[in-house]
């Protein structure tokens, strides 16, 4: 049987190569956007066949997407396995000049998207006896941030320890959860927030003196999405090219 994956945020960036890895170690994988146009193209994109993906409408504010999404995928394919906690959005207004409204919107994408994707998802897996959860967190939620504001960090933060307490909930259950944890990453997100100068400068500050690569963040989520990935759960995986070490 092909195992089955959700990606959140999969439209550009980091999902869209995460669930471009996953297709190519033959997964089945639903790609999830705000927007259920934009999610069916990239679906499309990377399996013109559409045997093997399907685009899915999925806003992380809302807890009933993340339900409908689970019931859409069990209906195409009869089973999930694999969720990945990708769907993020990055603000750098600075810290004293954040609203009330902008703080809410960075929480509520990024932190309680993931909390209650793991809730939902979480559940379903544990009733199965089998799952893979792999949260994208930040450098940002281990050292406080550099480009990034104290909102988006914050948020990071939070997904590293909601990483460990579902990792703790349903590690009897057969279910692993994950956190990957990226510095910069060669990607459009890092050219939209540093361009030029800056983005020189940025580089010449990462020891390894380049930016991340997305299909390599792409081939952890496969490690950690198979089977044999049964003894790390709680566990956040480091990928900043030597920026923070610990
Ligand atoms: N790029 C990096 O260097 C870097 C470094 C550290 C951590 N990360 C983490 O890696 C992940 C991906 O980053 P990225 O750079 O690829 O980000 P990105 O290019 O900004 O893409 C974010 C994705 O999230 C989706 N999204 C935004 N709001 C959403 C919502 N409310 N509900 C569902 N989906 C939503 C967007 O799709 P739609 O607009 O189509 O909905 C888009 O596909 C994030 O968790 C980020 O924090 C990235």
């Amino acid at each position: 049987m092909k195992h089955i994956a959700l990606v959140t945020g999969a439209t550009q960036g980091l999902g869209y190569a995460i669930a471009e890895r996953l297709l190519a170690a033959g997964f089945r994988v639903a790609l999830t956007g705000r927007n259920l146009q934009g999610a069916q193209k990239v679906a499309a994109e990377l399996d013109p066949t559409e045997d093997a993906a399907m685009g899915l409408a999925l806003d992380t504010r809302n807890k009933a997407d993340f339900e409908d999404a689970l019931a859409a995928v069990q209906a195409r394919w009869g089973a999930l396995h694999v969720v990945v906690n990708n769907a993020a959005i990055t603000q750098s207004t600075p810290v004293m000049q954040i609203s009330q409204e902008e703080f809410d919107d960075v929480i509520a994408v990024n932190q309680r998207g993931t909390f209650f994707s793991c809730q939902v998802f979480g559940a379903h897996m544990a009733e199965a006896g089998y799952g893979r959860i792999i949260n994208m967190t930040s450098l940002a939620g281990q050292n406080g941030g550099t480009s990034t504001g104290a909102h988006y960090a914050a948020s990071k933060g939070a997904i590293i320890t909601l990483t460990k307490v579902f990792a703790k909930e349903l590690a009897a259950r057969g279910v692993t959860v994950n956190a990957i944890a990226p510095g910069p990453i060669d990607s459009p997100m890092v050219h939209a927030l540093v361009s030029g100068e800056r983005l020189d400068a940025l580089t010449a500050g990462i020891p390894v003196r380049h930016l991340g690569n997305a299909q390599f963040i792409g081939e952890l989520v496969v490690q950690l999405a198979r089977p044999e990935a049964d003894f790390t759960t709680g566990a956040t995986w480091d990928v900043n090219g030597g920026l923070y070490m610990r």
